[in-house]
């Protein structure tokens, strides 16, 4: 009868230990090498010193670990609970940050809908606008937020369903010792140890430095009946929150320690804490990348940028040297020079001669202007081609083709005139799709050049040699006026003054027998002019090599020239304005050969005849001009 008393009793009891044992919960983590009872997510990771890492220095994350196996609650027996845990919140040097931790109670271990920025992961906003959970919460929070009457950003809070807290506290605690408060820095990156403690509706919460003893006094003390808190609940589920938003901090939990009664807490080890490493870490690295990354880009940005800057500096290059300064008026850009000719595009190609391409191109208020670019190398006479170019342009003749100025580039010169709408002379000479032009005309620009020629010679400061005397410079304007352009080959010097040698230059063909000698001067020109006579008389070219042997070279075939029987361009222009009586020219003359009995008769007849402008035709020749 007494065993099976006993029996009973034993059995009863032994049902009473598994009751009891079936609803307590206890447990704890020295450290946190061990984690299969643990539930984790978001950041959340397990260091490999054990240490339970929240948040690293990221932003804009969310981590919660819960406890796997629920808190059971009865309604026979009321809930309580005792918990013990060490965190230390670690902001990274040089910042403040962070958003701080929570420990949490929750019949749900699924916090996906969270926000972090502002509700350290727990709550988010529900469809009433205001954010909420089904949780009860005791904050560290790192972040004053007046929206939630936070009292300042280094505060512990009790949240119920709500980051609105209805107990807050500044981080500290109850010095025993000194019998007085003593603040605790949150974010100071020291472990701190808390206690929360609920028990008959009474949840209090305390919080100390990892030397200090749990204080007598809690730092909260909040009457809150969790029954009330979760009525539909029948498990609770008890661990941790964090949260980072663009401020942030490295954010542990050291070790903790739980039990559902109270007396039964197991105590912590203190002296066997993970250590916690020292703020540095992956995402300072990452902030670094990014400031790496940023940099490169923009050092991209700025090399693209470069880049084009130097292409279009390249582009538009120009050489200047200092001598050049006193020549600046008569300098045009090389940019504006491109921009007037589109680029130097076909559609402008004037033309090529000796010495380079000529281009069309229109200056601001429609101004045409001819741009001819030579290439050149070396530095070699620039300095007194340029400052003989800026001579040319004090030369003013209503017979000279107008130099506006110049642009000089490596390896490049560029002369600016004005445009001539009507060309050389040369095309319409030689051009059978002109029309012919008639005597009047030929006199007008055989007038116009000699008298261009004249001033040259004796008008103008120095004495100008043109050198180049020929159909194809002279350049005809809107009027048909014959203009002398190009002067590439042109020399200065001062009069009574002594031309150098500077060797044959010329066309061949034009060149005065005597620049042989390697000198020319005044004399060549007018040589040069006679050819240039013929050939706007003739019609035809001063060498033609497809000609039979005497007839190949016009001036051969009109006569040999003697340099002393030659005018001056004064007397050619009198002659031509006939203000002067013609020299006597007979088969007998100096210099005429015997080949030319035709041209001398015609050459009498212009003596005789009234060879002006205004005649309607000569009969020079077979009396009308002729093309070949
Ligand atoms: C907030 O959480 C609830 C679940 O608790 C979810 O239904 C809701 O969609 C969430 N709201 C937002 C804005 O995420
Ligand atoms: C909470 O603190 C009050 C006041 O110090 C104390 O009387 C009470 O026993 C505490 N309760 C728990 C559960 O620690
Ligand atoms: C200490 O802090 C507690 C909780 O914030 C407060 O109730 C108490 O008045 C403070 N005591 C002193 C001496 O400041
Ligand atoms: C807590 O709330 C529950 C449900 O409202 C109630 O039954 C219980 O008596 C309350 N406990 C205390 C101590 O007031
Ligand atoms: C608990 O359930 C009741 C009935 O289903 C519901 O009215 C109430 O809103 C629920 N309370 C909470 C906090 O979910």
């Amino acid at each position: 009868m007494t065993s099976r008393f006993l029996q009973i009793l034993m059995i009863s009891s032994f049902h009473l230990i598994y009751l009891s044992t079936q609803q307590e919960i206890k447990f704890l983590y020295d450290n946190f090498h061990k984690q299969e009872n643990l539930y984790l997510d978001g950041s959340a990771t397990v260091l490999p010193s054990g240490l339970l890492q929240l948040t690293n220095a990221g932003d804009h994350q969310m981590a919660h670990v819960f406890y796997k196996k629920p808190i059971k609650l009865s309604p026979s027996k009321p809930l309580s609970f005792s918990t013990h845990f060490v965190c230390a919140l670690v902001p990274q040097p040089g910042h403040e940050g962070g958003h701080g931790m929570a420990f949490v109670i929750s019949p749900s271990t699924d916090f996906s809908h969270a926000e972090s920025t502002r509700y350290l992961g727990i709550f988010n906003v529900s469809k009433n606008g205001f954010p909420s959970s089904d949780v009860l919460a005791v904050e560290l929070d790192t972040i004053w937020n007046p929206d939630f009457e936070d009292i300042d950003k280094n505060h512990v809070g009790i949240d119920v369903h709500s980051p609105l807290s209805v107990g807050i506290a500044s981080a500290s605690y109850y010095s025993d010792i000194k019998r007085k408060n003593e603040s605790i820095n949150l974010l100071s990156g020291k472990p701190i140890q808390v206690w929360v403690d609920y028990e008959d509706t009474l949840l209090n919460v305390s919080m100390a430095p990892l030397e200090v003893e749990k204080p007598s006094r809690p730092l909260l003390s909040q009457l809150i009946n969790l029954t009330e808190v979760f009525p539909n609940s029948s498990s609770l589920f008890v661990g941790f929150s964090a949260a980072t938003g663009t401020a942030t901090s490295y954010q542990y939990i050291m070790s903790w320690s739980f039990c559902t009664s109270k007396g039964s807490l197991q105590s912590l080890d203190l002296s066997r804490l993970p250590d916690v490493p020292p703020p540095r870490a992956e995402h300072k690295n990452i902030y670094q990348l990014a400031i790496v990354l940023l940099g490169f880009v923009a050092t991209m940005g700025l090399g693209v940028l470069i880049g084009v800057y130097l292409f279009r500096k390249c582009k538009y290059a120009e050489v200047t040297e200092p001598w050049e300064k006193e020549f600046g008026a008569h300098r045009f850009s090389y940019k504006s020079l491109y921009k007037a000719t589109k680029g130097f595009s076909k559609d402008g190609f004037l033309g090529k001669g000796g010495f380079g391409e000529v281009y069309k191109g229109t200056l601001m208020l429609s101004r045409e202007i001819a741009v001819k670019r030579m290439s050149y190398n070396g530095d070699e006479g620039v300095k007194q081609f340029v400052s003989e170019v800026v001579s040319m342009r004090c030369l003013k003749h209503r017979n000279l083709v107008p130099l506006l100025g110049y642009c000089r580039r490596k390896h490049e010169l560029l002369l600016v005139s004005e445009y001539m709408p009507n060309g050389s002379l040369d095309e319409h000479l030689f051009d059978d799709e002109k029309p012919v032009l008639s005597w009047p005309q030929r006199l007008v620009i055989l007038k116009g050049i000699a008298s261009a020629l004249c001033y040259l010679h004796t008008g103008a400061d120095q004495v100008v040699l043109h050198r180049d005397i020929k159909s194809s410079n002279i350049m005809l304007d809107g009027e048909f006026n014959g203009r002398l352009g190009d002067f590439g080959m042109a020399r200065f010097h001062d009069h009574g003054g002594y031309a150098y040698p500077t060797g044959a230059v010329g066309t061949i063909g034009y060149i005065a027998p005597e620049v042989i000698d390697m000198v020319a001067s005044t004399g060549t020109d007018v040589y040069a002019f006679g050819v240039f006579m013929l050939e706007v008389t003739c019609g035809r070219r001063p060498v033609e090599p497809q000609l039979q042997c005497e007839k190949r070279l016009l001036i051969k075939w009109v006569c040999d020239t003697v340099p002393e029987s030659r005018p001056t361009m004064e007397q050619v222009v009198l002659y031509l304005n006939n203000s002067l009586p013609l020299p006597d020219v007979s088969p007998y003359t100096v210099g005429l050969s015997s080949h030319s009995s035709v041209l001398i008769d015609a050459a009498s007849l212009v003596a005789s005849s009234s060879w002006s402008a205004s005649s309607s035709s000569s009969s020079l020749v077979n009396g009308s001009p002729s093309k070949e």
